[in-house]
């Protein structure tokens, strides 16, 4: 039965699902939830590539050290020849793959304008979707400028991680109202909403910048899923790894989990609907990613 509705999802499926996960501010989270949902859909078996179009490399650092070293994504917008898979990084759980951020160079300094990329933006996407995924979860610098506006603009859909604290909250208007601007170039863009992050339950400020958030957007834009503040995050990427993967982890595999179900649950009326692949490791089980 499983294998039957992989085969139908695979030839009914038209192409990759692109995310972008990103914010006008830094420090918000995206990175830890891009590292952390991308490691949850491939444990439910969907084929993953985790980008990281962060210029500062931070996914790539994330897991491993050498990553530095190893070409990427800004590699492949200044020259994209030769074949694909060579941006392709496996790691030991076969559904995951990574697209590191290489050798950022001249983009540090938000080298181009928006528009600039937008070609070799969506050529790789293409490329991606030709590699067999099913799912691209794409980390982004702060802002939505410069590269960080042609991955949006290229992808299917963005969700926006939002540090649950007063003055965060203050700057999701000016958020919608940028990507209100990015909708007109890509009226395809689902904006799938905006998750809150190191909620801290124990804290009043923190959960009631939360209920403010939740009264100042419509329901629907706002995720039911929160991630709390847990030391796990903070211990997990200092060792390179998604939190899933800590023996302790598995209150943030939870989490996470939930989060991936209400991400599936919005892209399907969308005819988004994320095929599945075969069995995954179970928390715990793999101590490496690369
Ligand atoms: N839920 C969380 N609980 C505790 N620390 C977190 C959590 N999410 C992120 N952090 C920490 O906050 C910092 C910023 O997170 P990061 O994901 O890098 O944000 P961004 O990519 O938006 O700049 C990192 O040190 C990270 O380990
Ligand atoms: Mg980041």
């Amino acid at each position: 039965m499983a294998s039957r509705s992989y085969a139908a999802a695979t030839i009914f499926r038209r192409r990759v699902i692109s995310i972008a996960i990103s914010s006008q501010k830094g420090g918000v989270g995206k990175t830890t939830v891009s590292i952390n949902l991308a490691h949850a859909f491939a444990r439910a078996g969907v084929r993953t590539l985790l980008v990281d179009a962060d210029p500062q490399g931070s996914v790539g650092l994330s897991l491993t050290r050498q990553s530095r070293l190893l070409a990427g994504f800004y590699d492949y917008l200044t020259n994209p020849a030769g074949p694909f898979d060579r941006w392709i990084v496996p790691t030991s759980l076969p559904s995951l793959s990574l697209v590191t951020c290489g050798q950022a160079g001249d983009y540090e300094a938000g080298d181009g304008g928006m528009g600039t990329h937008l070609v070799r933006v969506r050529a790789f996407l293409r490329s991606v979707a030709a590699c067999g995924f099913d799912l691209c979860l794409i980390d982004t610098a702060a802002g939505l400028f410069g590269i960080t506006g042609d991955v949006i603009t290229a992808s299917d859909a963005i969700m926006i991680p939002q540090q649950a604290e007063p003055l965060g909250i203050r700057s999701v208007p000016k958020l919608l109202d940028g990507l209100h601007r990015l909708r007109i170039m890509n009226p395809r863009l689902s904006v799938l909403g905006v998750c809150l992050t190191m909620v801290q339950y124990n804290l009043t400020e923190s959960t009631q910048a939360a209920a403010a958030l939740r009264q100042l957007l419509p329901p629907a834009m706002v995720f039911q899923t929160q991630i709390p503040r847990d030391d796990l995050f903070v211990r997990a990427s200092a060792r390179g790894l998604p939190v899933g993967v800590l023996q302790d982890g598995s209150r943030a595999v939870v989490v996470f989990d939930a989060l991936r179900a209400e991400i599936a649950a919005k892209l399907a009326p969308l005819q988004l609907s994320i095929a599945k692949s075969g069995p995954h490791p179970a928390a715990g089980d793999d101590q490496r990613m690369i």
